[in-house]
């Protein structure tokens, strides 16, 4: 498929999404959206595919929801099109690992679109932050939700509140970011975090990741519960058998992914 907004790219089993609209910061508009969420379903159902890269480039990841195009919407439009809900949700869909790669300005839509995704990895030139403030509005893809319960209650207020900037060294302390990596080695860096991942088992790729996600979402004693489950389905699986037998026969395993 031929895209305007974006550029995709297969490497090996790695799915890799640059977001390609240079001369607007990477600004998230709803034809964008759009093809981020084809592209991401296209890996979801590729066999081969076993995780997804999804970054910008050196100047920005993205520099939020397109200003320009939504500033003459009113609370109608808003409101019967479903703003932001209607194509942001794409990634939160995926059952296969998602890695948010960003170097340069995640700003608004643009950090609250990283924070949907797996985990973040940070170039250190990279800064978050959710500015909606200053434009009278509001963080509306989960800004104020998500941010908070990775940084806490203070530092996404102080955030939100004030819209400034959080440099790469701060969202690592913070919790923000999984990991801050040198400019210069970035993208060699996220491929090959991506390319690991991408050499598991994806039964148990999707199983971590599940149960991860459940853990933001119910009590320990449930999420307890849940993993315990899936733990014990996992030995349902062709990949348990020949990853133990791997270990025990002292050699690299041959993933079925079944
Ligand atoms: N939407 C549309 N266009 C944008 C944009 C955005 N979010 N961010 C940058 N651009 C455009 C600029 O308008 C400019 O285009 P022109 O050359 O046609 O004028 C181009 O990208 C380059 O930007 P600047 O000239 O402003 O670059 P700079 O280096 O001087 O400043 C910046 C960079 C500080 C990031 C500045 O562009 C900026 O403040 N951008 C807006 C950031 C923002 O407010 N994001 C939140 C959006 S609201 C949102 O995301 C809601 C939500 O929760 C979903």
């Amino acid at each position: 498929m031929s895209y305007k907004n974006i550029i995709v790219e297969t490497h090996d089993s790695v799915g890799l999404i640059r977001l390609n609209r240079p001369e607007a910061l990477n600004a998230l508009s709803s034809e964008l959206m759009i093809e981020l969420g084809q592209a991401l379903m296209g890996f979801e159902n590729d066999n081969t595919i076993r995780s997804i890269v999804l970054t910008g480039n050196e100047k920005a990841f993205a520099a939020g929801a397109d200003i320009k195009e939504m500033k003459d919407k009113t609370y109608m439009d808003a409101y019967t099109q479903d703003f932001i809900t209607d194509n942001w949700e794409a990634v939160m869909t995926c059952r296969k690992p998602v890695i948010a790669a960003v170097a340069g300005y995640a700003l608004g839509g643009g950090c609250e679109l990283a924070m949907m995704c797996d985990f973040i990895l940070a170039s250190d030139t990279a800064q978050f932050s959710q500015p909606e403030v200053n434009l009278g509005i509001l963080p509306g893809a989960g800004g104020t939700q998500r941010l908070t319960r990775l940084v806490g209650k203070s530092k996404a207020m102080e955030m939100c509140l004030t819209g400034r900037m959080m440099g790469a060294e701060e969202a690592e302390r913070a919790g923000l970011v999984s990991r801050v990596i040198q400019s210069d080695q970035f993208m060699e860096e996220v491929m090959k975090t991506a390319g690991k991942i991408a050499g598991k088992s994806l039964p148990a790729l999707m199983m971590v990741k599940e149960c991860v996600n459940r853990a933001l979402e119910t009590t320990l004693t449930e999420g307890l519960l849940f993993e315990r489950r899936q733990f014990h389905s996992s030995f349902a699986t062709m990949d348990q058998t020949e990853g133990m037998a791997a270990f025990a026969e002292k050699r690299k395993p041959d993933w079925n992914h079944k």
